[in-house]
């Protein structure tokens, strides 16, 4: 059994039309492959009768697993180390001198996936925020299965062994039975949303710090465009955003500036007028 032009077509424009995730033609197999486990769970016979039925009957529910299915959710923790290590020598330095005022620093993990990147940043801040400091972290993601699994905050013995080190183990974790959960202390600071970055951005209070990182490079350039002016919206003018290390706003939204920061690099609002300081002319 194998999916047809036409039934590959209308899972691609699907998911396109709700993620603006671009499946090119040559990806009929992945498609199947992921749409196996989905087509078995809902009860049909196979996922062309599973294909078959929603194009008769549109079924929001059948279509957002779809969508989880047809995501990619690869992630770690602290990915890449470059971007959590910047953050510690160049960003919080920046931050803690901007926001004596207020003390308090808010992050977004755009595309949490199963939240190992928004605890990762709750670690760093926990760990390097000066005392009487607070924090607020929120995480978002398309996968409604992710954003569930990412509010459990339990990890296999396999998913902690991606990066995050023994004695932050020890001291951020409590086990639950074979696995491992973050303890209430961070829990408390982190929360999680289901959103569609290609969506208009529901209201929400500036940010900080974003991180956007490794789900850019599923879209189009248009698509692309649009979600990092959204995400320049809601960026405070002296913030801080990070994207995955395939990933530039550069030929694409000219309203960012590349900086250097450590060993890696972030994108900064071009010609940023400063919190608090007046505009002239
Ligand atoms: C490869 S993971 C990246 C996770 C994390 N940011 C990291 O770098 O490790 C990509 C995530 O993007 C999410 N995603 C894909 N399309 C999306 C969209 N349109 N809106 C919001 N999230 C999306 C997927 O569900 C997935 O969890």
């Amino acid at each position: 059994m194998t999916l047809s032009q036409a039934e590959f077509t209308f899972v691609s424009n699907l998911v396109r039309k709700e993620a603006s995730i671009v499946l090119a033609p040559g990806k009929e197999y992945l498609v199947e492959a992921r749409l196996i486990p989905v087509a078995r769970a809902v009860g049909a016979p196979n996922v062309n009768d599973f294909i078959a039925d929603l194009q008769k009957r549109p079924n929001p529910q059948h279509q957002r697993k779809i969508i989880d299915a047809l995501t990619t959710n690869e992630t770690s923790w602290f990915r890449d180390r470059e971007p959590f290590s910047a953050l510690i020598d160049v960003v919080l330095p920046d931050l803690i001198k901007a926001r004596q005022a207020v003390r308090k620093l808010r992050f977004w993990s755009a595309a949490s996936s199963s939240g190992q990147e928004a605890y990762s940043l709750a670690i760093t801040l926990q760990e390097n925020l000066p005392a009487g400091w607070t924090y607020e972290i929120m995480g978002t993601d398309i996968s409604t299965e992710m954003i569930a699994r990412a509010e459990k905050a339990e990890y296999s013995q396999v998913e902690v062994n991606r990066g995050l080190p023994a004695t932050q183990l020890v001291q951020y974790f409590e086990r639950a039975g074979a696995h491992w959960r973050i303890i209430p202390a961070l829990r408390k600071n982190v929360s999680f949303k289901h959103m569609s970055l290609t969506a208009p951005f529901p209201p929400m209070q500036p940010f900080d710090v974003i991180f956007l990182r490794n789900v850019l490079i599923y879209f189009d350039v248009a698509t692309k465009r649009q979600v990092l002016q959204n995400a320049a919206k809601i960026l405070r003018p002296d913030g801080w955003l990070f994207l995955g290390a395939a990933e530039t706003t550069i030929g694409i939204d000219d309203n960012y500036e590349r900086v250097a920061a450590g060993r890696t690099s972030a994108y900064r609002i071009r010609n940023a007028v400063p919190a608090g300081a007046a505009r002239r002319g």
